[in-house]
């Protein structure tokens, strides 16, 4: 798994770092490079003028010489290398950050669409917020693999070997092989005790999801919560999951400990080892103290980016995990997608015929059965049946949410599994049964189904669905904000909100899921009359609770056990005296009683 995680983030990461068509980010990469190459050369330089400055001091110290002038040009050298290898790492960072951004912005994006493709299972089966911590946490890692791999891990790799050979060049090559072994063994300790904290830090992750999921839950149950007193029940929920946060975390700072005492004692046994080499080489005056002093800067600079080595090679693995769960989000086939030949539906009037349609949301048993009806272009036809039965799920299946197991569903003749869902989409208006607003203005809202519309074509649409008055009473009018998931709405403000953008939408085909089940009865009427004029020329289905709602349905059919039990019109049914007639009844008795 982290070989396959390792080599796809690679073939994922590459082409962000030489972005085609991006000449800006190439020069941005190129000058970054150049800056590297500028700062490891000054780099490699210090320790050396700082030898040379105390050789050349002994030599004034001995000889009681007064000119300083050799001396100090070499101590301004040495100030200036040290200066600019700062400033070229620092230009360097600021010269690629552009470039990581861009990358990571476009994975993001990316990630993003690809989760608007997926089927509504997959959503109803996710947490919102762990996708949103998965693409969160993923991105991140991505920013850092770029920043560091590229300008740091290798680079640093680069500089050890760089150092070896000045050592085994002017010292001898005991003192490149110390240090290399050293090294070695640094990297070495690194990896093992890293792979074991990889589980910690897994674990730490998932407890970390799984609170931040509950704390999201439980925020967006606000009221229910309420309803039922259980402030305690959901403090125990969520302090089980930090619980299991702050042990997991804990333990992975005590393993941080431990690795960072064995890395330090590596690296200090290899520094006593080679100042007691050089001690000896001096005493053999095989070299110098401006030598001894040398060796020593190298293997403390040296060992600045091997702890940094570490470092950054945990944040790999860790960085690895991470975007180990944002590309399984990647990995998430489409459970509906378009045929390889999929075309553009054509809709010319808007029939629509549901043909022996099975459907079974899991695997066992199935919630429709050969269901099938058709609905002329223009016509109404409302479905009715007890809550459970099954009504919803046929607008799900026209919407194509979900495809169907058996049958076939056709829009003006053809296999709505056949053509895009684009375009399917496209030509059916929807007013689902519990509409959820964004949380922006109710103007926004409406505009939603169709952005370029004029405010006019809005308030019209707003009329017709007969929220506008409401609207217009309010103190921000179409710029109120609804609140989180339009909450700030009633159910039936919400319903007509949702109307409305229907109706802005302006399709061909209208889906009513009972859509005016929230409004009073007066209300209901006078949307009644607008739905009527509005549904004249578009085919209409409309699921309702109150038969009163839909006696003028050109056809009205009785869904219950998963099969149409009865069909006709009004009259039809009442006459048939049987389910429908029994459901009428029972809803006039009701009315009269209340009335
Ligand atoms: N996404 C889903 N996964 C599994 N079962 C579902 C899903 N959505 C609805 N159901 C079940 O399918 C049945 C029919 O639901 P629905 O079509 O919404 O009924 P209604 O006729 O009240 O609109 C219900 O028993 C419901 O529990
Ligand atoms: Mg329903």
């Amino acid at each position: 798994m982290k070989n396959r995680s390792l080599s796809r983030t690679l073939s994922v990461l590459v082409p962000y770092l030489w972005p085609v068509g991006r000449n800006d980010l190439r020069i941005r990469v190129m000058l970054a490079l150049i800056c590297l190459g500028l700062a490891k050369a000054a780099n490699v330089y210090v320790p050396l003028l700082l030898g040379q400055t105390v050789d050349d001091l002994a030599v004034i110290g001995k000889s009681s010489m007064t000119a300083l002038g050799i001396p100090i040009a070499v101590i301004l050298a040495y100030g200036f290398a040290r200066w600019s290898a700062t400033a070229f790492s620092e230009v360097r960072d600021a010269l690629f950050s552009r470039v990581s951004q861009n990358a990571t912005r476009q994975v993001a994006l990316k990630v993003f669409q690809h989760l608007h493709t997926l089927a509504l299972r997959f959503h109803l089966d996710r947490k919102t917020g762990a996708l949103n911590r998965f693409i969160d946490r993923g991105t991140k890692g991505i920013q850092f693999l770029l920043s560091f791999v590229v300008f740091n891990l290798l680079p640093t790799l680069i500089e050890i070997l760089l150092v070896c050979g000045i050592l085994w060049y002017k010292f001898g090559i005991q003192y490149a092989l110390v240090t290399g072994i050293t090294i070695a063994l640094f990297i070495w300790l690194t990896f093992s005790i890293t792979a074991w904290r990889i589980k910690i830090r897994r674990q730490m992750n998932e407890a970390d999801n799984e609170a931040s999921t509950r704390s999201v839950d439980s925020l967006l149950n606000f009221e229910t919560v309420k309803y039922f007193n259980n402030e305690a029940h959901e403090s125990n929920r969520i302090n089980h999951a930090l619980r299991a946060y702050e042990s997991s975390a804990t333990k992975s700072r005590e393993s941080l400990a431990f690795l960072n005492i064995a890395q330090v004692a590596t690296v200090t046994i290899g520094i006593v080892i080679m100042l007691i080499m050089a001690a000896v080489d001096i005493r053999d005056a095989h070299i110098t103290i401006g030598d001894f002093v040398v060796i020593n800067a190298y293997l403390l600079q040296l060992s600045l980016p091997l702890n940094f080595l570490g470092t950054i090679y945990r944040e790999i693995q860790q960085s690895l995990v991470d975007m180990e769960n944002m590309f399984s989000l990647l990995d998430e086939v489409p459970e509906i997608q378009d045929a390889p030949d999929a075309t553009n539906i054509h809709i010319s009037n808007g029939s629509i015929q549901f043909k022996d349609v099975s459907f079974s949301y899991n695997d066992n048993q199935a919630l429709l059965s050969s269901v099938d009806f058709s609905v002329k272009p223009a016509q109404t036809v409302a479905i009715v049946g007890p809550t459970g039965s099954g009504k919803s799920t046929i607008s799900r299946l026209l919407f194509r949410f979900y495809d169907v197991t058996a049958g076939i569903i056709q829009v003006d003749g053809q296999d709505i599994s056949q053509v895009t869902q684009h375009s399917l989409r496209k030509s059916i208006g929807m007013v689902p049964q519990d509409t959820v607003l964004f949380n922006e203005t109710i103007e926004y809202n409406i505009r939603y189904a169709r952005p370029d519309a004029s405010d006019e074509q809005i308030y019209e649409a707003a009329r017709k669905a007969r929220i506008h008055d409401f609207i217009m009473a309010l103190p921000d009018k179409y710029a109120t904000r609804v609140g989180e998931r339009g909450l700030k709405l009633s159910g039936g403000e919400k319903q007509r909100v949702a109307i409305a953008r229907a109706i802005l939408k302006d399709p061909i085909i209208l889906f009513f899921d009972e859509a005016t089940s929230a409004l009073d009865s007066k209300t209901e009427s006078e949307i009644q009359e607008n739905l009527k004029e509005i549904s004249k020329n578009r085919t209409t289905i409309m699921i309702a609770h109150r038969l009163s709602t839909i006696v003028h349905a050109d056809q009205i059919l009785v869904l219950q056990n998963g099969t149409i039990h009865e069909r006709g019109t009004h009259q039809d049914l009442l006459s048939l005296k049987s389910l429908y007639a029994q459901m009428w009844e029972e809803q006039k008795r009701a009315r009269n009683k209340t009335a």
